[in-house]
């Protein structure tokens, strides 16, 4: 675990300092004002980037001696390009963060000494500062451990402001590293009933009460999405109830998460590339059980209950098979054409559960269709939803939070395409624009008098290319930030 404090003074070996483009006609780059270097120091290191041909932009990082420069071994030059943006700094703390790998301890000196800039560079550099090596054996190399302690230059590291958003910044960067290595952990390790075990303790560790219903509750109270989607799997599944409860709360969020924590495909198997990464298809769940824990630990007055819908889906001589009609739970029945569409399927049970408590909103979280990453890559998540301006608010609590999701309609005509011929609905339509079918299909499940926003993170939640920032290979935690978010948002009254 990466710790994060404040300080006046350099007391690391090693000195992070941002620079950016010089302006004018000038080529090289200008050290921040607020470093805490001395006038010298400022001009040997400008004079060192310069012969060295450093730009200062954005992410750029350059090592130099620390000699005649600060007190410290090395000085590492960031570049935060001109006039960066509060992301860009979270960004940029990251990126450095993943670079100084393998060091212990790091002073940050990003020369603002705004609270919201020194909580975005906290968080930044606090989620940068990641690895996942639970499962990495005896081998050698030994894997390079994460930077270890990074302090935060600021002329006044004691205030309340500052505390305050350096314990903001933690809480938010655990439950996003929490939701990764919940997301990197092989389903060799986590069944549903391990997912509902880790949610129970995480959840009794901050006061969140939490229900589980095991495969024989599930099938006798009339889960029939979950139950038809975990019964080809020797683990069987789980439906997990988190319910957080502060006093003075004036609304209330449903969170649902989509938690399969392997997807094969089921009989309407995956081809073996696109099943490599189906470990991921659990972040759903992952990300409103860390959401919740992160909520209770900030102590946000809006009430929330989080719902996971776990299950394997797995191809076996008890799975349910293309053609099978299911009852998801309150009583409507679905034709299942393809069992790989199965995602729908748990999240309709637990869709129609949430509903019952008639929250103010309910937003739900899904790694739900590969037409999500065609649509939008593999860095921004889609949102959709009942009512446009819940959906729209969604997006700019996203904005805020600064992750990257954008609005989607829900086209009428998408409707027909999911009408079957012998069930009320079929689990598969249209496949054009196949991301917002399933959104589509989901619908169907909440009334038009409760307002409810989809997230499809299908391509963001799981990182196969280069790290990049903050973020990691493997596992990326996204949802989690935005999901506080808009609880934050709620609870101060800034929802539509
Ligand atoms: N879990 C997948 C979606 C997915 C794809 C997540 C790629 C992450 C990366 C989902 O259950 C699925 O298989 N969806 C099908 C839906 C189709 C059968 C309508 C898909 O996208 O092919
Ligand atoms: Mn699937
Ligand atoms: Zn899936």
């Amino acid at each position: 675990m990466t710790t994060l404090s404040a300080t006046a003074t350099v007391s690391t070996d090693v000195l992070v300092v941002a620079v950016t483009p010089a302006n004018g006609r000038r080529k090289g780059v200008t050290v921040r004002p607020d470093t805490g270097l001395a006038a010298a120091g400022r001009r040997k290191l400008e004079e060192s980037l310069g012969a060295l041909g450093a730009t200062g932009t954005t992410g750029e990082i350059t090592r130099v001696p620390g000699s005649g420069i600060a007190k410290a071994t090395m000085v590492v030059a960031v570049g935060l390009g001109t006039s960066p943006d509060t992301e860009t700094l979270r960004r940029t703390a990251g990126a450095v963060a993943r670079a100084l790998a393998g060091t212990s301890r790091a002073t940050f000196a990003f020369g603002s000494n705004d609270v919201d800039d020194l909580e975005a560079i906290a968080l930044g550099g606090l989620l940068g500062a990641y690895t996942f090596t639970s499962f990495k054996g005896a081998g050698t190399p030994a894997p390079t451990a994460a930077l270890k302690a990074i302090s935060l230059l600021t002329s006044d590291p004691k205030s309340q402001q500052v505390r305050t958003a350096l314990s903001r910044a933690g809480v938010l960067a655990d439950a996003v590293k929490a939701t990764r290595d919940l997301v990197n952990t092989p389903p060799s390790a986590l069944s549903p009933a391990a997912l509902a075990d880790t949610a129970k303790k995480r959840a009794s560790l901050h006061g969140v009460k939490a229900r589980v219903w095991n495969e024989k509750q599930l099938r006798s109270e009339g889960f029939g999405g979950i139950t038809a989607v975990g019964q080809g799997s020797a683990n069987p599944p789980r439906l997990v109830r988190l319910e957080y409860r502060p006093t003075g709360a004036k609304k209330s969020l449903a969170l649902v998460g989509k938690g399969i924590t392997f997807d094969t495909g089921g009989i309407s198997l995956k081809p073996p590339q696109a099943m490599e990464t189906m470990k991921c298809d659990m972040a759903g769940a992952a990300s409103v059980l860390e959401s919740i824990v992160a909520i209770a630990r900030l102590g946000l007055k809006v009430n929330v209950t989080g719902w996971m819908a776990c299950a394997e889906n797995m191809p076996s001589g008890q799975a349910q098979r293309p053609s099978d009609v299911i009852t998801i739970y309150g009583g409507r029945t679905v034709e299942v054409l393809n069992t790989d569409a199965e995602g729908r399927l748990v999240l309709a049970d637990a869709l129609v559960a949430a509903v019952a408590d008639k929250p103010d909103l309910i937003v739900d979280v899904a790694t739900l269709t590969g037409a999500q990453g065609i649509a939008l890559g593999n860095r921004t998540a889609g949102v959709m939803g009942n009512d446009d301006a819940a959906r729209d608010a969604v997006v700019a609590s996203a904005k805020a939070a600064g992750e990257s999701m954008w609005p989607m309609p829900l086209p009428e005509e998408l409707r027909p395409s999911l009408d079957s011929q012998v069930a009320d609905l079929a689990n598969i339509g249209e496949r054009m624009g196949g991301m917002m079918t399933g959104a589509v299909f989901l619908r169907e499940f909440v009334p038009a008098t409760i307002s409810w926003a989809h997230l499809d993170i299908a391509g963001p939640a799981f990182n196969s290319g280069s790290p990049h920032g903050h973020t990691p290979k493997g596992g990326t935690g996204m949802s989690v930030r935005t999901l506080v978010r808009v609880a934050e948002d709620l609870a101060e009254g800034r929802f539509a």
